[in-house]
């Protein structure tokens, strides 16, 4: 079958903490992760990956830490391993002042806020940024986080979908209907500066939220932000092909990339969208040198940094499994878990049955499928996951700050955009235009289009 070309999606990958998905790596000399506490961090970054002509910056967040592993913190502490971690929403405004292009996906647990609240949170930010807000929603996984908050454990894994499912009816009716396009008139003349019979309340009184209020901010340019999500459990999926926009998807393979590209396009026809919909963006490390023997020399290096425990100790909290309860070759029994029911999947897809085959998994600190080499053999390999795992685009992790986007600009850029694979230049508009070509606001087929008011509805 003949592939038309298309353009390949990039999003850096992060996190705003020190380490992230490769641990061990902050202890790198030339890694500046440890200065994420201040702006001109997050200013440097965002300028390279705008050169760089990256779609986005895409930042995880936890609500909550990694305490699974050996029944504690101790690890996770020592090691940096996404704790400090700050807030990935108040860092924003910062890089959208010394950029133009740059998409911003951000991550929001939805049980750590009020529908009413986070949905103005939103809107003030699309309208700083021009239209450049997504929002990776996620529905928690880790304990620590609930009990923070208040509870004494997570809720059952599809009932978490059910509580995000109320908590996005209640937002978008915000987003796209309280307010009318046209209601701020701004007109200093006549003294109006919002006609009133264009704004109404929001009247929502669903199993978890309810709400009798106006929107407290007025529209944006994306109204909705451009929504990313993660799970492929087969509650995530549904919900994915319900309202996702952007799935980001942890395969260890092209192929099975393509089991879950094929998943999530089939859950969004059932849901009477089309295949196309949904971008889905494979999370990925790449370590590019000019020669194939440049890149594996700083693989090599990069892997004298690297903790592969560490790496064990994230994958404990994703899994909800304490691998350090295990000898090194004992079989490890995976059940269900009411974590993420994905990673699961993953580590029983890939074999990775015991300690020792996880450990060696996770030499460059993480379970991320790694392409080592130059940037023809990098190009080659990306196209391959696009072609043959149906995919748009990856998230790029970061292994040294920010040396490894700066590399994957100076080299694989340049490799794709001959290929006619990447981008030259930025085209104008929002986030959403940019990634589907046809408008700023969701589509009539997207869930979130019936909140809209019509001329019928009015
Ligand atoms: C690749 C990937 C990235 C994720 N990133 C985050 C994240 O940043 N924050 C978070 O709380 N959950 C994250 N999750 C968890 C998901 O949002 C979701 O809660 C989890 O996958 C459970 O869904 P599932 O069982 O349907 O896969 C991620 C999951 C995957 C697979």
């Amino acid at each position: 079958m003949t592939q038309t070309k298309r353009h390949i999606h990039v999003n850096a990958f992060n996190m705003n903490c020190v380490g992230h998905i490769h641990h061990g790596l902050w202890t790198h000399p030339r890694d500046r992760s440890s200065e994420y506490g201040t702006l001109r961090y997050w200013t440097d970054i965002a300028q390279i990956l705008e050169r760089g002509l990256f779609d986005g910056i895409f930042i995880a967040d936890v609500i909550g830490y990694y305490d699974v592993y050996q029944g504690g913190v101790d690890l996770t502490l020592r090691e940096g391993i996404q704790l400090p971690v700050n807030n990935p929403w108040l860092i924003v405004s910062a890089m959208a002042a010394v950029t133009q292009h740059l998409g911003f996906g951000l991550t929001a647990m939805v049980g750590a806020h009020h529908p009413y609240t986070f949905a103005r949170d939103v809107s003030t930010l699309d309208q700083l940024t021009n239209g450049r807000i997504g929002w990776n929603i996620v529905t928690g996984y880790v304990d620590s986080g609930v009990r923070g908050l208040g509870q004494d454990g997570l809720a059952e894994h599809d009932s978490r979908y059910d509580r995000a499912e109320d908590f996005l009816e209640l937002t978008y009716k915000l987003w796209e209907g309280s307010w009318d396009d046209g209601a701020v008139v701004a007109d200093r003349a006549r003294r109006v500066h919002t006609l009133p019979d264009t704004v109404r309340a929001v009247v929502h009184d669903g199993p978890f939220y309810r709400t009798n209020a106006i929107h407290m901010s007025a529209p944006s340019p994306q109204r909705t932000p451009v929504l990313f999500q993660a799970g492929t459990s087969s509650r995530g999926l549904r919900f994915a092909g319900k309202h996702a926009e952007g799935v980001f998807i942890g395969a260890a393979s092209p192929e099975a990339a393509r089991v879950a590209s094929r998943n999530l396009r089939a859950a969004a026809v059932a849901a009477g969208r089309a295949p196309g919909d949904i971008k889905i963006f494979a999370g990925v490390a790449v370590v590019v040198g000019k020669t194939q023997a440049e890149a594996q020399e700083k693989y090599a290096e990069y892997l004298t940094h690297a903790s592969a425990e560490s790496g064990l100790a994230h994958f404990a909290a994703s899994t909800g499994v304490d691998f350090a309860r295990y000898g090194l070759d004992d079989p490890i029994p995976y059940g269900t878990g009411n974590a993420i029911q994905s990673a699961t999947q993953t580590a029983r897809q890939q074999g990775w049955t015991t300690r020792r085959k996880l450990l060696d998994q996770f030499a460059l600190g993480s379970r991320y499928h790694t392409i080592v080499g130059d940037a023809a053999h990098v190009a080659d390999e990306l196209e391959r996951w696009i072609d043959e795992g149906e995919i748009d685009g990856f998230n790029l992790t970061r292994i040294v700050v920010p040396e490894t986007w700066q590399d994957f600009a100076d080299l694989v850029v340049p490799e794709l955009q001959n290929r006619g694979r990447y981008r030259t230049h930025y085209d104008t508009g929002t986030l959403r235009h940019r990634l589907f070509g046809r408008g700023d606001r969701l589509p009539a087929q997207h869930a979130a289009a019936s909140y809209r008011r019509t001329e019928e509805t009015a």
